[in-house]
Parts: structure tokens; sequence; C-alpha cells
């Protein structure tokens, strides 16, 4: 199926995307395939997330890669999520940039490995200045750390508290210059966000799909977008 077939209209379309890109592990085990196999197999998945949402005119998409919690799990596996990290920023970079892709990290970096952070730092000095898709990629990232960031760069300014605002907080996320997500889908079965983008979600619409991340193809992107423009946003007016 295409585009063509899904009720898709010009208008109404969300301006930020954000996804938690979940079930590579349970994707890799029904094909008794080592985690790492389906963390591969879910870069792949990105890239083409990256091309359609970049193709569909998106603003802006934000993608869940690395929680701060993740650091839990075996270093065989954090070591290899990493690698990834770096082979995405490496190979991807060229591609990203001809398609004037924007990208940016969320997250703490000065924890990611050396190498991480030296691939990531070249992905967003290369492409600073596109003007196509902003691609954020979330690694060492946890909503929580990102508030308390906020809250200690505003205490550093000396600024009153009776002075704090919403907007001064939002102004001091990762975030800071974008509008908050529109759409923010979960795949991989689990109902809950694992810490992603807490302040920034207040009023985004939320999706629970449960197809693994691997398996998310045009398709689920057509039928996210179409079940989005159904959705009735009220942002608490009657
Ligand atoms: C998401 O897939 C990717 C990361 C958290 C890095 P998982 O690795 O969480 O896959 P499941 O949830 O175990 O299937
Ligand atoms: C959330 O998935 C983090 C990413 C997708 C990067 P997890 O698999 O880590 O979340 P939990 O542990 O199921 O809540
Ligand atoms: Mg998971």
């Amino acid at each position: 199926m295409g585009i063509e077939d899904y009720n898709i209209s010009e208008e109404n379309m969300p301006v930020h995307i954000a996804i938690i890109m979940d079930g590579n592990g349970r994707w890799a085990k029904q094909r008794r395939k080592p985690r790492l196999f389906g963390h591969n197999a879910g870069m792949k998945a990105l890239h083409n997330t990256v091309h359609l949402a970049s193709d569909m005119g998106i603003k802006i998409l934000t993608v869940y890669a690395f929680s701060t919690e993740n650091w839990k799990r075996s270093q065989e596996e954090v070591d290899g999520l990493m690698r990834i990290a770096v082979e995405y920023f490496m190979k991807e970079i060229a591609e990203l940039h001809r398609n004037h892709v924007q990208v940016r990290i969320i997250g703490e970096k000065s924890r990611l490995p050396k190498d991480v952070q030296k691939s990531a730092d070249n992905a967003e000095s290369l492409t600073k200045d596109n003007d196509g898709l902003i691609l954020n990629v979330a690694l060492n990232y946890g909503g929580r750390d990102e508030i308390v960031h906020a809250v200690r760069e505003i205490m550093e300014e000396g600024t009153a508290p009776g002075d704090v605002t919403e907007e001064m907080i939002s102004a001091h996320l990762y975030t800071r210059d974008l509008p908050d997500p529109d759409i923010m889908i979960r795949t991989g079965g689990e109902s809950r966000l694992s810490n992603f983008l807490l302040w920034q979600n207040a009023y985004t619409e939320f999706f629970f799909d449960d197809i693994w991340w691997p398996d998310f193809d045009d398709d689920a992107f057509y039928k996210l977008i179409e079940a989005y423009q159904q959705r009735n946003r009220r942002f608490g007016t009657a």
C-alpha cells in the first residue's frame, strides 16, 4: 500500500513527531537471534523512518535511542548499542546531510564513550545549518535528568524563585527552541513513557503500537498520521 491508500490531508500535518523505538530485543528473540541483531535491524527502521518523515515534510523527528536507565543492561548490549550509534553517525551522515537533515543530540553527552561523542559532534556540526528535517537523537536521555539540568541552569543564572516561568523551563531543556511534540508513538506494545520528554509531552497525542520497532514501515507511519488527523485536540478548552 502507498500513501494514496490512506486518508491523509496535507493540512493538519504534525510538525513534531517523537518516537520511542521499542521492541528490538523481542523482535530478535522471536527469530532466535541475539538482542544486538534486533538493534541493527532497528537502525534500518530508523533510516527508513527519517527518509519518510523528511519526504512528507515533517519538520521535527525526535527518537529515543538510549535512556539514562539503559546503562543497567549488560555491558555487551551497552557496548553494542554504542557501536551502533557511532556507525549510524558515521555511515548515515553524508546521506542525511544531502537530504538537508539537521542532526541534534539530546541527552547528557558527557557520559557517552568518547567515540560516540566525537561522531555525534561531527554529525551536529556538519549539519547545523541545514534547513530540512530536524532529527533529535536522544542518547543518554532522561526526562527527569533534563528537568534537573534546566533547574540548575536557571538557578545558576541567579533567577529569583518568583520569576521562574513555564517558558523559562522550556527554554532550558534540550529541545529549547522547538515546539512540543504533536505525536508521541511507542512501538513494542508497552504503554509507558519510560522517562521520555516528560515536560514536552503535556499536550501531545499518544499512540501505543504493538508493532516491534524493526517492523515499523511506511504503512505503520501513514496509519499513524491518519489516526492523528482523526484526533480532536482541545488543549483544555471546552
Ligand atoms: C529498544 O528496544 C531499543 C533500546 C532501548 C536501546 P529494546 O532493546 O528495549 O527491545 P525490547 O523492549 O527488549 O524488545
Ligand atoms: C525505552 O525503552 C528506551 C528506548 C526505547 C531507548 P526501554 O525498553 O528501555 O523501556 P522499559 O524498560 O521497557 O520501560
Ligand atoms: Mg524495551
